[in-house]
């Protein structure tokens, strides 16, 4: 309790003098409130616009929960509070999302699936993360997760970091503030874009201990970042993480992007993805991609050892329900420091 009195008042201090770019334990409620209202308003002041993929998978997960308990493959109770209005108003009526659901399968089949399925495996692997010794648990990209609230993460032995983009994370803390009432106490934020800033000085100067095992989880994100944004994370994750400390991730075939993917549904998910996903409702385009044969070397060379993959149609639960076979969900542990300079960054 002390030590989180003493890095409250740094925060508050460093936020007045010099624009800390994170939000962490505060010693009393009001404080709390207080530094949260800085916060919030320097990164407004920052500008930039909320991540509109991050609003579109918190409404999928919403949607989860107008299905049948037989399809259901996911179970998020918070995902509608950080839905943005227009979204929400698919989760209101049964009928509308319904609808719209049928429709989303038609033109992206296993899409709704997939986003799904990555949920509920994360899920699964947080709820065992403490007993499997982590001590530190890192949303990278963090956007509209709502597992720091929902699944009980924080406790004495761990500590919880969002990390995300400046107006992600803005839009995230305003959303969580007018769903819980207030800004939930229990989660470090650190705003920090991948591209431009040092991941590791924002991270230690928010509490992250590099000693300990640390458990990243980076859903949904690859694939809307730069090779050297990708490179930037793991050198982070590898280069200062404690041995055992494990990224969880999804990644995209590079073959989608460049056309050549002849996989099941692979040209209907890439006419929907010109025309509607970028061209109509204007969200993030993908611009990184990996091909499956050369992922264990592109982790390895990079310090990782793979533990897992699973393919993005792999099991899912519900039966009736299929997902996107070029994405894939990996495990990937730290064995020990690693020298990234043997890294070229060329996003292969
Ligand atoms: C599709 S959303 C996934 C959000 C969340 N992980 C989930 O699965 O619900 C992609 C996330 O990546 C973040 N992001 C994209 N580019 C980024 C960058 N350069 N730096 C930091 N975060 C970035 C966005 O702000 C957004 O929260």
């Amino acid at each position: 309790m002390e030590d989180s009195t003493r890095l409250g008042s740094v925060s508050i201090a460093q936020q007045g003098a010099e624009k800390a770019r994170w939000l962490t334990w505060i010693a009393s409620e009001a404080e709390w409130e207080e530094a949260g209202e800085a916060f919030v308003q320097d990164l407004a002041n920052e500008g930039g616009k909320p991540s509109s993929t991050a609003n579109m998978v918190a409404a999928v997960r919403a949607t989860e929960l107008t299905r049948v308990s037989k399809d259901r493959i996911c179970h998020d109770p918070l995902a509608a509070c950080f839905v943005g209005l227009k979204l929400r108003l698919l989760t209101k009526s049964r009928l509308i999302t319904r609808l719209v659901l049928r429709v989303v399968e038609a033109v992206a089949p296993g899409l709704t699936g997939y986003v799904a399925g990555r949920t509920r495996y994360l899920d699964e692997y947080l709820q065992g993360c403490a007993e499997a010794g982590f001590r530190q648990i890192v949303f990278l990209g963090a956007g509209y997760d709502s597992r720091a609230y929902r699944l009980d993460l924080a406790s004495p032995g761990m500590k919880v970091f969002e990390v995300d983009s400046p107006a992600t994370q803005r839009e995230k803390l305003y959303r969580a503030k007018k769903a819980f009432g207030r800004l939930p106490r229990e989660v470090v934020y650190v705003a920090v874009d991948f591209d431009r800033d040092r991941l590791d000085t924002r991270m230690f100067e928010s509490g992250y201990d590099r000693d300990v095992k640390t458990l990243f989880v980076w859903e949904g994100v690859t694939y809307y970042i730069t090779p050297k944004a990708v490179d930037n994370v793991l050198r982070f994750v590898s280069g200062d993480s404690g041995p055992g400390s494990t990224i969880l991730f999804d990644y995209l075939y590079r073959s989608f992007l460049d056309g050549t993917c002849r996989l099941r549904d692979a040209r209907r998910l890439r006419i929907a993805y010109r025309l509607i996903w970028t061209k109509l409702l204007r969200l993030e385009p993908f611009v990184f991609g990996i091909e499956p044969g050369e992922l264990n070397e592109f982790m390895s060379v990079r310090g990782f050892t793979v533990n897992a993959r699973i393919n993005g149609d792999h099991r899912l639960p519900g039966g009736s329900r299929k997902g996107v076979c070029f994405f894939e969900n990996v495990e990937a542990m730290v064995p020990g420091p690693y020298p990234m300079d043997r890294v070229v960054s060329d996003g292969r």
